[in-house]
C-alpha cells in the first residue's frame, strides 16, 4: 500500500468535517488537539493521517474525500449554489457543506431520487462523462398511457424534438402503461421527459432509482442522505468501466 503523505494538522482536522480550517487553527493553538496523546500547538505541524488525532479528547477521523447518496426531494436544485432556490447542499449539515461536495449528475428541480454527491472531482467527472456509459434507472409516471411501440422506439434510440438521436435505452411499461421503468446509459438534458414526449406522452413524476448499479437506499426519506459504503463505491467504479450497451 502507498503510504499516505503527511498533512498539515489544521488541514487534517478540517478534513474530518469537525471544524473549518480557521476553527481548526484556533483549536490547535488552544491546545485542544493531541496527536498520539501529545498536544500539538502549531497548526502548520505535519502529521501522518494514520496517527490518532483527538479534539477535546475525542478521536477524529480524516478522510480525503466524501461520497454521499441523497434522496433528493422535489423543489431543490442539484447545484452547489443558487440565489433564488434551495439547493441540495442546503440539506446537508454545516460540517459537510464546507467539504467541497458537488452533485455527480443532475436531476431536474421537480425530480426526486438518487443523487450522488462527492468531493472527489475525478470520480465526479468519471460519473458524469458522456463516455462513462453508466446506466441510470428511473421510475416515471405519465399523463397518458405509453402508446404501443414505445418500447421499440426507446430500444432503437429515440429522436428528440430537436433532432438529437439518443442511444438505445430500455422502457419497461406497467400493465396500464401509465408508469414505467426507464434505463439509460447517457444523460442528456431532460432526457427521460423528452424521450417520453417523443414516444407520445408526458412525464408527470420522475424518480431516479439507481446509478451504476447502486440503488437508492429505501431507508432514506426525501431530503435524507448517507455515505456510500465501500461496496457501493467499488460497484460504481467497476460499472464505470463497462460500456452502456453492454450493461443495458
Ligand atoms: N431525465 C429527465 O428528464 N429529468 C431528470 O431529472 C433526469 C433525467
Amino acid at each position: 500500500m502507498i503510504p499516505m503523505p503527511e498533512l498539515r494538522l489544521d488541514k487534517l482536522l478540517a478534513g474530518t468535517g469537525a471544524l473549518s480550517r480557521s476553527e481548526a487553527k484556533k483549536a490547535i493553538r488552544e491546545g485542544r488537539v493531541c496527536v498520539e496523546g501529545t498536544p500539538v500547538l502549531d497548526p502548520s505541524a505535519h502529521c501522518d493521517p494514520a496517527k490518532t488525532v483527538t479534539l477535546d479528547g475525542t478521536p477524529v477521523h480524516w478522510q480525503e474525500h466524501l461520497y454521499l447518496m441523497m434522496n433528493k426531494p422535489g423543489g431543490v436544485l442539484s447545484v452547489t449554489e443558487d440565489k433564488h432556490a434551495p439547493t441540495v447542499l442546503d440539506l446537508l449539515p454545516p460540517e459537510l457543506r464546507r467539504r467541497n461536495l458537488s452533485p455527480a449528475g443532475r436531476l431536474d428541480k421537480d425530480s426526486e431520487g438518487l443523487l450522488l454527491l462527492t468531493s472527489d472531482g475525478d470520480f465526479c467527472h468519471r460519473v458524469i462523462s458522456p463516455r462513462s456509459g453508466i446506466v441510470k434507472e428511473y421510475y416515471i409516471e405519465v399523463l397518458h398511457p405509453f402508446p404501443a411501440g414505445a418500447e421499440e422506439l426507446f430500444r432503437r434510440g429515440a429522436v428528440l424534438e430537436d433532432g438529437t438521436v439518443c442511444l438505445p435505452a430500455r422502457l419497461e411499461a406497467s400493465e396500464d402503461r401509465l408508469s414505467a421503468r426507464v434505463f439509460l446509459s447517457e444523460g442528456k438534458y431532460h432526457q427521460v421527459k423528452r424521450m417520453a414526449l417523443a414516444s407520445g406522452t408526458r412525464v408527470a413524476y420522475l424518480k431516479r432509482l439507481s446509478v451504476g448499479g447502486v440503488a437508492l437506499d429505501p431507508a432514506l426519506a426525501p431530503g435524507q442522505w448517507r455515505e456510500l459504503t465501500a461496496r457501493e463505491r467499488l460497484l460504481l467504479s467497476d460499472n464505470l468501466h463497462k460500456s452502456g450497451m453492454e450493461a443495458l
